[in-house]
This record gives C-alpha cells, structure tokens and sequence, in this order.
C-alpha cells in the first residue's frame, strides 16, 4: 500500500502501462485484457491488472503534468515493484515530419520545468529512454506499417503558456518534434530507480497548423499506440 494507490502488491504487474486519463485506462483493461481486476480507485485514478496474450499487464492512470505522473510513478516502483514503465499518451506536433494520428515513439525529452533543476543542482541530466524498448517499438511499429517517427520531446511545465510561441522555436531549432507534459519525469526516475521506461504518443493536435484530432478518431489512434505498446512489451 502507498499514499495514492491502495492495492496489495500482489495485485500490480512488474509491466505497467501509463496513459494520463484515468478512463482511458479503464479502456485498456475494457478493450485489450482479459480477467481483469480493479486494484485502485483512489482519487479517481483507476488502476488495473489483467493478460494480454497471456501475459500479465497493469494499465496505471497518471494525471497530467510532471508532478503527477512523479507520484504514481514512484509508488509503483517503491511499493508495488514495477520494472517496465510505458507511457501511453497524446502530444502536440511541432514538425513537419511527425502528422495528425502519428506515433513519436520519444527517444529522449527535453523540458522547462524545475524538477531535474531541483534534483541534480548544476548537473544536466539527458533524461532518454531505454534502448531496448526503443528499439523493439521501431522494430514493431516498421513491421505494422505504422505511421510514426523516432524523435525528442519538449516535456512542457504549461499547457497553457505565455512564452509558448518562443519555446517552440527553440524546441525547432534542435529538431525536437513534439511537446508532452510527462515524459522528461518517465525518463529520469526511470534511472534513478534502474527499470526500464519508453514514451508512445500520438499526435492529438498541431502546434504548427491549430488542427485537432476528432474524439473519434483519437480513439483510433490511441487504440493503434496501444497495440504498439503491448506488441513492443511482449511480442
Ligand atoms: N501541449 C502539451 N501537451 C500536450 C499537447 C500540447 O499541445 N497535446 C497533447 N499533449
């Protein structure tokens, strides 16, 4: 048991899959997985643990934003023993080569927040995700033929942001693809704790043209980077 999620540790997988939405969650377990329980409903952020294939999977609501996602992530690693975190989320593309519906499969994030800042004092931490997961995800998402690329992440402290126009400007000029809220703090407890971690986002909107995925569709997508994750985890 921990402070934000209230299970017997025997009811978490070592795998967990971590979408923002708590509903989106549920959807996983709903769509994907099979003899599923609930094992948390704290604050509303459900979790769950059921098989894919056969293999035994947790699928973890976060919240949005680094702070958030810190809380789960940490309690899932500290009190339940997870080893393979993979974000499953949405991102705002800032390229031209990453479209609507695309998957980024995040390589390594950037960010503005103050959180790494605060961790490690003058030491700039590059916060990167596990090669192994990168990997089996390019492998299987070329085999799929998915649409997606290989990229960074600007992992943004505000949605709502005054400085945003000038960020992403930096953010181009360093071919960085696409802007998140979550990822930079997957990465970096992921190696301060030693387990694994991996990003999948699809792109749900367009800092460059204001066009949005319809709810519909984003749903399609988020289905496909679903499939992606648990093929990359267990295929
Ligand atoms: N900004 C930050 N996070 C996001 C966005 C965005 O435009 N779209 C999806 N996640």
């Amino acid at each position: 048991m921990s402070i934000h999620i209230v299970a017997d540790p025997a009811n978490i997988a070592p795998t967990v899959l971590l979408p923002g939405d708590p509903l989106r969650a549920r959807h996983i377990a709903q769509t994907y997985l099979t003899d599923v329980i609930q094992y948390n409903e704290i604050r509303g952020m459900f979790g769950f643990t059921g098989y894919w294939q056969g293999n035994r999977v947790s699928v973890q609501g976060t919240g949005m934003g680094m702070p958030s996602f810190s809380i789960y992530a940490h309690e899932l690693v500290d009190s339940y023993h997870a080893k393979r975190l993979v974000r499953v989320g949405t991102c705002g593309t800032m390229s031209e080569q990453l479209h609507l519906r695309d998957i980024l499969i995040a390589q390594a994030a950037d960010s503005d927040s103050g959180m790494n800042e605060n961790r490690f004092g003058p030491y700039h931490f590059a916060p990167t995700a596990s090669f192994s997961l990168l990997y089996k995800a390019y492998e299987q998402a070329k085999a799929k033929g998915l649409g997606f690329a290989v990229g960074n992440v600007f992992t943004s402290d505000q949605f709502y942001d005054l400085k945003g126009d000038k960020k992403k400007q930096i953010a181009q000029s360093v071919g960085t693809m696409a802007v998140d809220m979550e990822t930079c703090e997957l990465y970096t407890l992921a190696h301060l704790k030693k387990i694994e971690s991996l990003t999948l986002l699809t792109v749900s909107d367009s800092l460059l043209s204001g066009e949005q995925v319809p709810p519909k569709q984003r749903q399609d997508s988020f289905n496909a980077m679903v499939e992606l994750a648990l093929a990359t985890l267990f295929g």
